[in-house]
């Protein structure tokens, strides 16, 4: 049996998906989840360590994440406290087999405040943490989710125009959420895996390609990007309701990834990720 959580979210779905294939016995966690053919729903919290204890026991393996949310003020502490949490019961529940959705320049530690990799800086800390484990460990470190872009097409719809901070001509690895679920599946069905699979997608790209792409499955066929300097992107995000902390540990990922410091460092195997840019924006249409 194998524990999963972030159940119904962008990769942890996926991963529900492909083991339920396999007909491996599955427990599904998130706060809300409903039923799930071939799989045993668990609602719970994984900031509490005794719901998650039990969500793990006897578990073969554990596929775990800590979720992104970006409307929660004090980031930081928030990923430490469910972070620790989720090590805290894998621990007490001795699971043996653990593949952790991380992220590219998770190997790039954080500094202070978070301030060198943003978001990425807690995933450092998670993989860390994950280390002290007496289990086997993978940590699944993707590119850029393909359907990030996603939750700002409310606002490319109001404004006709994508906004942020990535300079314009910085090509990224760029992946499909799908591609990360399958990766991380494999590697908890694999009876050996190493202990880091990059997921960098089939190609890096850029954010003015993504829009290219994006916007004709959008219905908004002229849309384009502006690349806002760091502080007005900053601004704009907090007064679209995000958090000073958090929309400041944005636009320090997107420094990041302007410096060339979140890239595969392997050549592109087996995990890389076949769906393209193209391809992706063609299923958000239909
Ligand atoms: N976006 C990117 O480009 C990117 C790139 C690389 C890595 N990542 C990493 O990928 C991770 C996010 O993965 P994702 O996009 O698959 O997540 P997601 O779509 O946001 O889904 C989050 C999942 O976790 C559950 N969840 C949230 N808070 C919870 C809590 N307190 N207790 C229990 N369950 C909870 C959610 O369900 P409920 O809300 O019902 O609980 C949902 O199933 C983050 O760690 C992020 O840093 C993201």
């Amino acid at each position: 049996m194998i524990t999963v959580l972030g159940a119904t979210g962008n990769v942890g779905s996926q991963v529900v998906r492909e083991l339920r294939a396999t007909g491996t016995p599955v427990r599904a966690v998130a706060r809300t989840i409903g039923r799930i053919d071939g799989a045993e729903p668990w609602p719970g919290d994984m900031g509490d360590t005794a719901f998650l204890r039990r969500a793990f026991d006897g578990a073969d393996a554990a596929f775990v994440l800590l979720p992104l949310d970006a409307t929660t003020p004090g980031y930081a502490a928030s990923q430490a406290r469910l972070g620790s949490s989720v090590v805290t019961a894998l621990r007490e529940a001795g699971v043996p087999r653990v593949v952790a959705l991380s992220s590219l320049g998770a190997e790039v530690p954080g500094g202070p405040d978070l301030s060198v990799t943003g978001y990425l800086g807690s995933l450092h800390e998670q993989e860390a943490r994950l280390a002290t484990l007496d289990a086997r460990v993978t940590a699944v470190r993707p590119g850029m989710f393909l359907e990030s872009f996603l939750q700002a097409a409310e606002a490319m719809r109001a404004h006709g125009v994508h906004a942020d901070s990535i300079d314009p001509h910085v090509a990224l690895p760029m992946v499909a959420t799908r591609d990360v679920g399958r990766a991380a599946a494999a590697a908890l069905l694999a009876p050996s895996a190493p202990g880091i699979v990059e997921v960098p997608g089939p190609a890096d790209r850029t954010v003015p390609e993504v829009v290219a792409a994006l916007g004709p499955a959008l219905g908004l066929p002229d849309l384009s990007y502006v690349r806002l300097p760091d502080a007005e992107m900053e601004q704009v995000l907090q007064q679209a309701g995000m958090p000073a902390d958090t929309a400041r540990l944005h636009v320090a990922m997107n420094r990041a990834f302007n410096a060339g410091r979140v890239r595969a460092h392997d050549p592109r195997g087996d995990a890389t990720g076949t769906l393209t840019v193209e391809e992706w924006a063609a299923g958000v249409a239909s």
